[in-house]
């Protein structure tokens, strides 16, 4: 028996140093920690248990039945996150780059498998030079088996992708079907095709840091929602995101126990401007509102005219979406209409009440935006909100104007309670602007036009500047003093808690795509 149980030691002991002593030295020297030091690093202390340690590939050609390493590339297994169970895999670069071969894919789809019948997230540490190229077609078939895969889990479960190293060509498919997407800043990027590809097809010359780098894809594209500096920082991220979000779509969020006290926060009334024109800071009003240092921001720095994330309010988990006035005056346009509808459906369908805190101006107007879809776009928002059967509750602050006001979590898309802070104004749009397309003929019919252009601006802000005809018509259900603001969304997500809505049967919705 001890020979035996000497061979198992041996062999698992290979396992462990995946691609060997002088590869795992250059993932060190590259700013980067080894799969199962991520792995290790994620779980809680002693927690993982590791699936398919002793698979190798099956491949031959090229001389590949000589390179055998146990494991194949990646680390697979289950674990637990704060006592939560997690399933995760770990592509390990060290070992044939971390590219995928069949059974590597096969270690993957087995842990997913898992998952989702026991109703856990998954979460893929992305470190792979792609598909592995001695094994050709077995390795597309290998993606396209974990790409079936995300489908089937989305909605399910949460599936966090954090992309740790090189991720390109089919290999993006996989994280851009997941939940989130995190990246490592100047150790990771993603791209279909890399730069030679793109200097050959388009001339351009571009490095693999500014094509599909954390910082490309958390600004420009939004394929990142999160960024790290590094490895470490990544997966406490990770952690810091897992503790949001309930384990499957059949769970509510863990709630941590909460008493209501005063709740009073005097703060919230000093926030908006005199001059309705004049810009502030949303975040002041969302940390005026949630618990402590609660707010956990999604795509931070892609459209920041809207701002996303989770928090906590009362020890409740909640989705936040709110207009920013200090960008682009807060509007609505092609970025931040997807961003805020992705998010929405993510909340909606992991069982996470929204709390929408509103002030919009309308939509970005302009060609480019026209040319770029921000009809079907903003449809997008508003289907996302308009299915959302989540608690749904509204704070408008400040502006709600025109089309933008039914997007944003209205009374009419069913939301289930509505608030205006007294600033709020309920409009088409806003007075300087009605002022002159309605009143158009007095004021060109009269001698100072300026005079009669203020005269007429003051009495349209003076009937619908206000919350006041929104509320009377019960589209907004109470005018609330901001420093009461926390106190009643406490309390309406608390008797919101039980909330049910039954839906007509059918297969899927449409949502503009
Ligand atoms: N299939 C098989 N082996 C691969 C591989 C792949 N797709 N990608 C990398 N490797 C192997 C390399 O042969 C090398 O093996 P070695 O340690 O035995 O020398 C090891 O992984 C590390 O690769 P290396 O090129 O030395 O690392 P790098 O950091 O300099 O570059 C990449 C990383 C990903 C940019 C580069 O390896 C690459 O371009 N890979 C191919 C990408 C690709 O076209 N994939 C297929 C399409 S999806």
């Amino acid at each position: 028996m001890d020979s035996k149980i000497k061979t198992l030691n041996e062999k698992l002991a290979q396992s462990y140093l995946g691609g060997g002593e002088k590869r795992i030295e250059k993932q060190h020297a590259n700013k980067k920690l080894t799969a199962r030091e991520r792995v290790l690093y994620l779980l809680d202390e002693g927690s993982f248990e590791e699936i398919g340690a002793l698979v190798t590939h099956r491949t031959k050609d090229f001389g590949m039945d000589k390179q055998q390493y146990y494991g194949d590339g990646v680390v697979t297994g289950y674990g637990t996150v704060s006592g939560r169970l997690v399933y995760v895999f770990a592509q390990d670069f060290t070992v044939f780059g971390g590219s995928l071969s069949e059974t590597h894919a096969e270690k993957i789809c087995k842990v997913m498998d898992l998952a989702v019948k026991v109703g856990a997230p998954i979460i893929g540490l992305n470190d792979s030079g792609g598909a592995r190229i001695q094994e050709g077609v077995r390795s597309l078939g290998g993606y396209a088996d974990i790409f079936y895969r995300n489908v089937q889990a989305s909605g399910v479960i949460p599936q966090l992708s954090a992309i740790m190293g090189p991720c390109a060509g089919g290999a993006v498919y996989s994280p851009a079907m997941t939940d989130f997407t995190l990246m490592v800043q100047d150790t990771s990027y993603m791209f279909v095709t890399g730069p030679n590809v793109v200097k050959t097809v388009t001339n351009e010359n571009v490095t693999s840091e500014e094509l599909g780098g954390a910082s490309a894809h958390a600004t420009k594209s939004g394929v990142a929602h999160i960024t790290a500096t590094n490895d470490v920082e990544c997966l406490e991220d990770i952690k810091k995101l897992l503790s949001y979000l309930p384990q499957n779509n059949q769970e509510k969020t863990k709630d941590i126990p909460y008493e209501l006290a005063d709740e009073m926060r005097e703060e919230l009334s000093q926030i908006i401007p005199d001059n309705a024109n004049k810009p502030y800071d949303m975040h002041a009003v969302i940390s005026g509102i949630i618990d402590t240092d609660s707010f956990y921001e999604i795509h931070k720095n892609h459209a920041e005219n809207i701002i996303v994330g989770f928090a906590r309010l009362g020890g409740k988990s909640i989705g936040i979406v709110a207009n920013q006035p200090m960008f682009l005056a807060g509007v609505l346009d092609v970025n931040s209409a997807k961003k805020a509808a992705r998010f929405v459906r993510f909340c909606d369908a992991f069982n996470i009440p929204l709390l929408v805190l509103e002030d919009v101006p309308g939509f970005l107007p302009g060609t480019d935006q026209e040319w770029n879809g921000i009809i079907v776009h903003g449809a997008k928002l508003l289907y996302a909100f308009s299915e959302a059967t989540v608690p749904r509750v509204t704070v408008i602050t400040r502006k709600a104007y025109g089309g933008a006001y039914d997007v944003m979590n209205s009374k009419h898309i069913g939301a289930d309670m509505n608030y205006a802070w007294p600033s709020a104004e309920i409009a088409v749009m806003g007075a300087k602007g009605a002022a002159e397309i309605i009143f158009k003929k007095d004021i060109n019919a009269a001698d100072d036009k300026e005079a009669k252009w203020k005269e007429k601006e003051a009495e349209y802000a003076d009937l619908f500047a206000n919350p006041y005809s929104a509320a009377q018509r019960g589209f907004i259900d109470e005018v609330i003093l901001p420093e009461t603001t926390r106190r009643k969304l406490i309390k309406a997500f608390s008797m919101l808690e039980d909330k049910q809505v039954e839906k007509p049967k059918r297969k899927h919705g449409n949502i503009p795509l």
